[in-house]
């Protein structure tokens, strides 16, 4: 089925979407959402291409299948708005380029796209090699046991707010941030399923705790503005881009709108890719043999040297480990959009300002796209292979006009980080690691505590 044939023509179709079985009373079902959601959302297609939910006293539309989400993508009829955008307003503020829609997030879009080009990336090469042989380091003089959450998040903030926000100051800055993001991303989902408004201004210690993280990260951003400024240098990167913007009038954009867009950047760019190199560690503990594999890949392609960012593209082993590692568990799970006109999806009727929901994590993890579909097989992102994979069924980093801008960014330094930690380690649970799913705004092992062992 092609995107073209599931867009109207005319958006006559009458038809309700069937509503998922199991809600109950006040909370719908948004107690399936809270106990197990990824079980819940990818069983959602048995009962429908398009399914309605009840999230508290709200409907929300579930989109199941990959050519529909694609779909959803493209259209300009659904927007960034909805349940997870209203939970992640606090955070991202209402003028940054992951919620603002229209004019804005064009203007927006083109501020920051430059500092994501394929040709900017080769340019923060030296600093991710620099960054991952940093972890080598770290972890040969640890010793003992290694807290894998905070090693992970550290190293994504760092990348980020180098690269892009050039800061010594954030090396003094990083570890407040993690704490705050992982306060405020897992009280987020929470309030996206249950939308329990005033509740949650009850001074209770877990809102408390939520509000505190909010009010510190805010700061944080404040901080990190005035010490470039109070620099007086202008660098050529993101945050000189993002200080220089002009607004459609030719005019310097608002403190608001800078401080929104320095959020918009950073938190995605550490929660996700934090969450992602937990993941590929954790799947290196369980497939002791792809780690061998990269080691030999390294071993044959870099030699005895230091892996560099030129060497990325021929780790095509280590990359399709990444691909898979996105695939079974993308940070980026749960997706919303609103519909901004009536219109149709899927032969259903889509109702001018409803809430629609879809589930990377369910798309990719369907046996309708993928033979063995929960086994990991770096091997399916082989050319002759990749090619049976139904479109839309492999997005982690989305498609259209909010597509992550950071894709090859991103997929240059998780390479790069993987390729450098499985040459130098092998990697063990410890007693007290809990690789179970934490569900949040993003998803990624609960509690992961590794022993490397040098190879
Ligand atoms: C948007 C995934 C890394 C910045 C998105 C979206 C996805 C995504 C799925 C689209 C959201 C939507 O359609 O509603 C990922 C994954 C990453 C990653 C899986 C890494 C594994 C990063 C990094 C940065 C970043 C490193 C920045 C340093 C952004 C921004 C947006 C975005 C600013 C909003 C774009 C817009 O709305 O126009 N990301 N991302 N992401 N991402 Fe990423």
């Amino acid at each position: 089925m092609t995107v073209e044939s599931v867009r109207p023509e005319d958006a006559t179709a009458t038809a309700e979407p069937p509503v998922a079985g199991g809600a109950v009373p006040l909370l719908g079902h948004g107690w399936r959402l809270v106990r197990d959601p990824l079980a819940f959302l990818s069983q959602l297609r048995d009962h429908g291409d398009v399914v309605r939910l009840k999230l508290g006293p709200k409907t929300v539309y579930a989109v199941t299948t990959p050519a529909l989400t694609g779909a959803v993508a493209l259209s300009p009829d659904y927007i960034i708005a909805g349940p997870l955008w209203e939970s992640l307003e606090s955070l991202l503020g209402k003028e940054g380029v992951a919620t603002a829609n229209g004019t804005l997030h064009r203007r927006q879009r083109r501020t920051i796209q430059p500092a994501f080009r394929l040709d900017a990336i080769p340019a923060y090469g030296p600093i991710m090699a620099e960054e991952a042989y940093e972890l080598v380091e770290r972890w040969r003089d640890a010793g003992g046991v290694l807290d894998i959450t905070y090693e992970s998040f550290r190293a994504a903030v760092r990348v980020a707010a180098r690269c892009l926000m050039r800061g010594g100051y954030m090396d003094a800055h990083a570890d407040r941030i993690c704490a705050d993001l992982t306060t405020l991303f897992a009280g987020m989902y929470q309030r996206m399923v249950v939308p329990l408004g005033p509740l949650y201004k009850v001074p209770l210690p877990a809102n408390r705790e939520f509000n505190r993280a909010l009010a510190d990260l805010h700061v944080l951003v404040d901080e990190i503005v005035a010490d470039r400024r109070a620099s007086g240098q202008k660098p050529d990167d993101l945050l000189t881009a993002l200080l220089e913007a002009k607004d459609d009038n030719g005019d310097p954009i608002g403190e608001q709108e800078i401080h929104d867009q320095v959020i918009a950047i950073l938190t995605p760019g550490a929660e996700t890719v934090g969450s992602t190199v937990m993941s590929l560690l954790l799947v290196l503990t369980e497939h002791p043999e792809l780690g061998d594999k990269i080691r030999d890949e390294v071993k044959s392609v870099v030699g005895d040297r230091r892996v560099a960012f030129d060497d990325v593209r021929r780790l095509t082993y280590t990359a399709n480990v990444v691909t898979e590692t996105l695939r079974l568990y993308p940070a980026v799970w749960i997706l919303t959009r609103r519909a901004v006109a009536d219109t149709e999806l899927g032969g259903y009727r889509i109702p001018k300002g409803a809430d629609l929901i879809y589930s990377p994590y369910a798309i990719q993890r369907d046996r309708r796209s993928y033979e063995r579909n929960e086994d990991f097989d770096p091997d399916r992102w082989l050319p002759e292979r990749s090619k049976d994979v139904p479109k839309y069924a492999m997005s982690p980093f989305s498609v259209g006009n909010r597509k992550c801008p950071s894709d090859h960014f991103s997929m240059a330094e998780l390479t790069l980080i993987t390729a450098v930690v499985a040459h130098a380690y092998r990697f063990e649970q410890a007693p007290d690691s809990d690789p179970r799913p934490r569900i949040g705004i993003t998803l990624r092992p609960r509690r992961l505590m590794l022993r490397a062992r040098p190879r």
